[in-house]
C-alpha cells in the first residue's frame, strides 16, 4: 500500500488508518479490527484509547479538522497551554523542522526552526528553559539540571534523520516493525505530554511552576480560603499567597486515574503518600545517566551516583535540621530504623531490668521490636496512657519515668487517630530522668516541620514512601557521637574501614550504618520528594491541611451514626471513624466505587483501637495534594449510605 504525504512531508491520515487497519486485520484476538482515529464506543477500547490519546493531545482541535491534519499535527499546541506539571514546551516543538510554520500555528515567535534548541516565548518575567525537568522544582545533583526529554532532536533522529525517511515510506525494516514503532512512539512519547489543560482558568494558572510555588499572590481576595486555593493565617496575613491545591494536583500523574469511571481521591496518605512527577523523573534519570554503585570506583558514573546519594543525605538533613549529615542514614523506612536502634543500640545496652516506654498510641512496628527484646532480655515495657480523646496523659507519663527508665520511644503522630503529641515535653521529661527518646516521625514529617534540633531526640525516623517519595527507602536520624557508638546493624561491604580476618575496623556513621549497596535510586529520589516538599513549605502545608481536616471533621460530625475515633484537640491527617449499621469494609467499599481510597482494618495498631473500644475503623488521611471537593465526594457517599439503612 503506498503512503501518500501531506504539504508537510508527512504521511497522510487516512494512509495511515488504512495501513494500521491492514495490520489488526491480520492479528488474533484482542487487536482491533479496524481503527479510526475518531473516538467511538463502539469501537475496540484500545483503537478507541489511541484515537482519544492523539485527539487529546490536540485539544483545542475539533474532530473533523483533526482528521485532515497531520498525524503529528496533534502536538502542536498553543503556547500558552502548557499544563503546571508539564512545564517542558518539548512537545509542542517536536514535528519537522522543514515545515515548522505549517506545522505550528500557534508557536509564537519563540519558535526558530533554524535554532538548534527552540526558544520559547514565556509571559514578561518568567523565564522557562526547555531543559527543566517537567515540574520545575530543580534538583542540583541533575549535572546540567536537566531531565531527558524527547524533543525534536531526538524524536528526528529516531524516525527521521537516521533512516532518511518518513514512517511508512521505505528503508529496509518491515511495515510492521515500522507500524510498531509509529504505535510505541504514540504510547511512550505522546501520553506523557498530553496533558494540556483546555480551560481558561488553567491556562491562566498554568504557569505556576515558573515561580516554584504553587501559590498564587492575590491581593484583592482576602478571604483565607477561595476554593481550594487557602491563605495560610499567620504567615502571609491576609493577603499574602493562597495555597492551591487544585494546581499543587497537577504534579501528581496518578491523581488524574479514575477508578470505577469516577476521579481518584487519595484519602490513603497515611498508609503512602502519592508522588510527584518530579521524583518520578528523578529516578529515571538516575537510571538513565548515572546508575552505578557507590563509593567504590573512580569511573564517572560512579562519582555521579555517589554525589547524588549523598547530597540525598544533605536534603535529608536539611529537611530534619539535623548538625551533620553524618547524623543521616539510609534504611529501608521508619520501621528498619527502629529495628536497627533496637537491635544496635538496645541490644548492647540494656540489662534485665531495665525499662522502655512506649505510648499507647504506637504503630505496631514501635511495640514489636521493643517487646521482643523486652521478652528476649527481662526489661519492663510500659506504656503511656491516653485519654478517651487518644490525647496522651503526660501525668502518667511522668509517673511511669523512674531511674530504670532507659528509653522512650513514641509517635509524634498518630497513625490510626492522627493525635499529635506533645514531643518536646516527652523528650524533655525522658532526658531528665536519663533516658534516650526515639521519635517515630513517619506521619508527621509530612504535616509539620520536624526540628531534630528543637525537639532534641537521641534518634528520629521516617519512611520516604510517606513523604512523596519512593517505596523502600527512610532515614534514621542519631545524635553523631551516640551512633557512632553504636554496634553497627548489619555486617558486610561499604560499612567497614578495614578487614582482616584477626580484626575488622567499621566505618563512623552513617557509613556503618549502610551494609551492602544500598537503595541508590530511592534515596535520590527521597531527595527530590524532599525538593518538593520544600518548595511548597511544610509550615503553609500544615496549615493547609490543618483546614482541609477541620472542614471534614465538622461534615463528619454531622452525619447520623458516625463515630469519630480518636478526637484530640491537635491532630494531623487522619480521620478515623465508624458508621453504625455498616461493616468498616462496607464502609470502604462504598467509598471505593466513589473513586475515594480510604484504609479500612487495624491499621498496624491494634493497642490503640482496642483502648478506644473498636477492633477496626475506617480511614481516610489527607495529603496537601486533598480538595475540599475531594472531602465533598467522601461526605455525600457517606450521607448515600446512611440513608440506605436508618
Ligand atoms: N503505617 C501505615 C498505615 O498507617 C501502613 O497505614
Amino acid at each position: 500500500m503506498s503512503i501518500n504525504t501531506n504539504i508537510n512531508g508527512l504521511p497522510n491520515i487516512e494512509d495511515l488508518q488504512n495501513l494500521a487497519n491492514e495490520l489488526f486485520s491480520a492479528l488474533p484476538n484482542e487487536f482491533p479490527k479496524e481503527i479510526s482515529l475518531s473516538p467511538d464506543k463502539s469501537e475496540h477500547p484500545r483503537a478507541t484509547k489511541i484515537a482519544e490519546t492523539l485527539l487529546n493531545a490536540g485539544n483545542t482541535e475539533s474532530l473533523s479538522s483533526f482528521s485532515e491534519q497531520s498525524p503529528l499535527q496533534v502536538l502542536s499546541v498553543p503556547q500558552s497551554s502548557f499544563s503546571g506539571f508539564g512545564a517542558s514546551p518539548t512537545a509542542a516543538n517536536y514535528g519537522n523542522t522543514a515545515s515548522s510554520s505549517a506545522l505550528y500555528p500557534n508557536a509564537g515567535t519563540g519558535f526558530s526552526p533554524q535554532n538548534e534548541k527552540f526558544s520559547y516565548e514565556v509571559p514578561k518575567e518568567e523565564t522557562l528553559n526547555i531543559d527543566d525537568p517537567h515540574t520545575g522544582f530543580h534538583d542540583i545533583n541533575l549535572k546540567n539540571n536537566s531531565v531527558p526529554q524527547l524533543n525534536e532532536e531526538t524524536f528526528f533522529s529516531q524516525f527521521f534523520l537516521n533512516n532518511n525517511y518518513l514512517p511508512f515510506q521505505g528503508g529496509n525494516s518491515s511495515f510492521e516493525t515500522e507500524l510498531k514503532a509509529a504505535l510505541e512512539s504514540v504510547d511512550t512519547h505522546f501520553k506523557k505530554r498530553i496533558d494540556f489543560p483546555s480551560s481558561g482558568s488553567d491556562l491562566q494558572n498554568s504557569y505556576y511552576f515558573l515561580e516554584q510555588n504553587p501559590f498564587a499572590f492575590d491581593q484583592k481576595n482576602s478571604s483565607p480560603i477561595v476554593g481550594n486555593s487557602f491563605n495560610p493565617k499567620g504567615i502571609y496575613g491576609t493577603s499574602g499567597p493562597h495555597f492551591n491545591a487544585d494546581l499543587v494536583k497537577k504534579d501528581f500523574p496518578i491523581l488524574r486515574e479514575t477508578v470505577n469511571g469516577k476521579p481518584l481521591v487519595w484519602f490513603d496518605n497515611a498508609a503512602t503518600t502519592q508522588k510527584p512527577q518530579s521524583v518520578i523523573d528523578r529516578i529515571a534519570y538516575f537510571y538513565e545517566h548515572e546508575n552505578s554503585n557507590i563509593h567504590r570506583a573512580a569511573h564517572e558514573l560512579a562519582a555521579r551516583a555517589s554525589d547524588a546519594y549523598e547530597a540525598a543525605r544533605e536534603k535529608v538533613k536539611a529537611f530534619l535540621n539535623a548538625k551533620s549529615v553524618n547524623e543521616i542514614v539510609f534504611v529501608r523506612g521508619a520501621t528498619e530504623g527502629i529495628n536497627l536502634v533496637a537491635q544496635s543500640w538496645g541490644e548492647n545496652n540494656l540489662v534485665a531490668g531495665d525499662e522502655i516506654i512506649v505510648s499507647n498510641l504506637e504503630h505496631h512496628a514501635n511495640i514489636v521490636p521493643w517487646k521482643r527484646l523486652a521478652d528476649r532480655k527481662g526489661l519492663k515495657l510500659r506504656v503511656i496512657p491516653v485519654d478517651d480523646d487518644g490525647q496522651i496523659l503526660l501525668d502518667e507519663y511522668v509517673k511511669l519515668l523512674n531511674p530504670k527508665t532507659r528509653l522512650v520511644a513514641f509517635t509524634q503522630v498518630s497513625n490510626a487517630l492522627g493525635t499529635i503529641t506533645p514531643a518536646k515535653k516527652i523528650v524533655e521529661l525522658a532526658h531528665s530522668a536519663g533516658a534516650k527518646v526515639l521519635i517515630d516521625g513517619a506521619q508527621s514529617v509530612s504535616h509539620m516541620k520536624v526540628d531534630v534540633q528543637h525537639l532534641n531526640p537521641d534518634w528520629l525516623v521516617f519512611s520516604g514512601h510517606k513523604l512523596f517519595g519512593p517505596t523502600g527507602i527512610g532515614a534514621l536520624y542519631g545524635k553523631e557521637e551516640l551512633l557512632n557508638e553504636m554496634e553497627p546493624y548489619q555486617s558486610g561491604g561499604n560499612m567497614i574501614q578495614d578487614v582482616t580476618f584477626e580484626e575488622i575496623k567499621y566505618h563512623k556513621a552513617p557509613n556503618r550504618f549502610e551494609a551492602g549497596t544500598g537503595n541508590i535510586a530511592d534515596a535520590i529520589g527521597l531527595g527530590a520528594a524532599i525538593d518538593y516538599v520544600t518548595k511548597l513549605g511544610i509550615e503553609a502545608i500544615g496549615q493547609y491541611e490543618h483546614y482541609l481536616l477541620e472542614y471534614a471533621t465538622s461534615l463528619l460530625k454531622e452525619i447520623p451514626g458516625v463515630r469519630l475515633i480518636g478526637t484530640a484537640k491537635d491532630k494531623a491527617s487522619v480521620l478515623s471513624f465508624t458508621l453504625q449499621g455498616y461493616t468498616n469494609d462496607q464502609v470502604g467499599q462504598a467509598l471505593n466505587k466513589e473513586g475515594v481510597a480510604v484504609r479500612t482494618g487495624h491499621h498496624c495498631a491494634q493497642p490503640i483501637l482496642r483502648r478506644m473500644g473498636v477492633e477496626t475503623t475506617v480511614r481516610p488521611s489527607l495529603a496537601f495534594y486533598n480538595t475540599t471537593q475531594d472531602v465533598d465526594t467522601f461526605i455525600k457517599t457517606l450521607w448515600e449510605l446512611k440513608k440506605v439503612r436508618f
